[in-house]
């Protein structure tokens, strides 16, 4: 018998991680490698927020708080709710977690019971349907497919929902695609939400802030009022202030389920780091024009990305709403060979493939539950991201 539980088992490791060993190892051995699969911001932490975190120090925060939060990061988040959703939350509405990622765990922990299933629109963030099998839970995916600019449709979703659905599980702007929903669209599956009154909703925002254009974010309890008795609206503080590190990430809902949040994490990480809290309150409260300034960057990056991935015979990219990735597709490639014989027969050979012959890392699309594409993270400077589109179109000149 197995030294390791039963649980485990079902959950597979990363496969970027396999990837990412790679590019490192050819790094490490001098290859010149220009790494795109970076989930964060290249830009630092703003130096208010740098300095609410030394202030924080310097007075003492360095204890043990609340378990879910202190009461000044808990009004800071309500207040930002109000303000850029038009969402009302009271404090004890409002639960904060070492990131996001842990709120959604804790989510997860707080409700699944063996057979209940959660949607998943795929591709999806490589953490979901793990997250849900070790929670007892069963994934449930819905193709979010090219032709519809990676969204899934109200009728999908309505096929989707048995009388097992616990959770839909919705992510917009979305890693991996950068597609976000309208509001119009984004009614479009509330409508089948409020059909389907035993569905609750775990709204992943974590990208509101990163969106281009004219793209206006919304997210279901503001689009439904109706949903907001069965959301859980999870954001965090990591991506649109450069704060990965920092690991905070915060969710509101209902209080019930704030409360059985509290209790997962009572009893395994307790509070989220003191120093990062405050931090977080300076985020949330202090100037935001900051995020404007990067957006510019990153929209101006997007567009360069987009445009030098299309001018690529074989390759379709869409030009996404918001995040910092784009997720070509490479239908047109498959079964064309390298120089060296490699037959392109799905997108983790082309990644590896175009790792070792150009030195650009990619994540290929399996890794997101949808094939054959890959994912770019355009989260670093306009010459890398020139040379590596470069790169990747000599390599796709070399198939045949
Ligand atoms: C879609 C999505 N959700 C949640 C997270 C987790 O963010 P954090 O735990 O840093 O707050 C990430 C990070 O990559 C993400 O891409």
């Amino acid at each position: 018998m197995s030294f390791l539980s039963q649980t485990l088992s079902r959950v597979k490791p990363s496969p970027t991680i396999a990837m990412s060993n790679k590019a490192a190892a050819l790094k490490a051995a001098g290859h010149d490698i220009i790494g795109l699969s970076a989930g964060e911001p290249d830009f630092d932490t703003p130096d208010h927020i740098r300095a609410a975190g030394i202030a924080a120090i310097e007075a003492g925060h360095t204890r043990y708080t609340q378990v879910d939060g202190i009461p000044e990061l808990k009004q800071a988040i309500c207040a930002k709710f109000a303000r850029d959703n038009g969402l009302e939350y009271t404090p004890a509405q409002v639960t904060v977690g070492t990131g996001g990622k842990q709120v959604l765990y804790n989510a997860l922990m707080a409700t699944l019971n063996p057979g209940d299933e959660v949607i998943i629109p795929a591709p999806y963030w490589v953490s979901y349907p793990d997250m849900v099998l070790l929670a007892g839970g069963q994934p449930v995916f819905i193709e979010a497919r090219l032709e519809n600019a990676f969204r899934i449709t109200p009728g999908q979703l309505e096929a989707a929902i048995t009388r097992n659905t616990k959770w839909f599980l919705f992510n917009s702007p979305s890693n991996p695609t950068g597609a976000g929903y309208t509001w119009d669209e984004l009614k479009a599956l509330t409508d089948v939400l409020m059909r389907h009154p035993h569905v609750h909703v775990l709204t992943d925002d974590m990208y509101e802030h990163l969106a281009y254009d004219d793209f206006a974010f919304c997210t279901p309890a503001q689009v439904e009022p109706g949903l907001y008795d069965r959301t859980l609206t999870v954001n965090g503080v990591s991506k649109a202030y450069c704060m990965t590190g920092w690991r905070i990430g915060y969710a509101a809902g209902p209080e019930p389920l704030i409360a059985a949040i509290r209790k997962v994490q009572s009893q395994s990480t307790s509070n989220p780091c003191s120093i990062s809290q405050w931090a977080a309150v300076a985020a949330l409260n202090g100037p935001q024009d900051f995020i404007a300034e990067h957006n510019k960057a990153f929209a101006r990056r997007r567009n360069l990305v987009v445009d030098a991935l299309n001018a690529i015979p074989g390759i379709t990219c869409p030009r996404p709403e918001g995040a910092f990735y784009v997720y070509p597709s490479i239908a047109g490639l498959i079964g064309k060979r390298t120089p060296d014989g490699t037959v392109i027969d799905s997108d983790e050979t082309f990644a590896t493939a175009l790792l070792e012959a150009r030195g650009v890392a990619v994540v290929f699309g399996a890794a997101f539950g949808l094939s054959p594409c890959f994912r770019i993270s355009y989260a670093t400077s306009d010459a890398q991201l020139t040379e590596a589109c470069k790169r990747i179109g000599d390599f796709c000149a070399e198939l045949v």
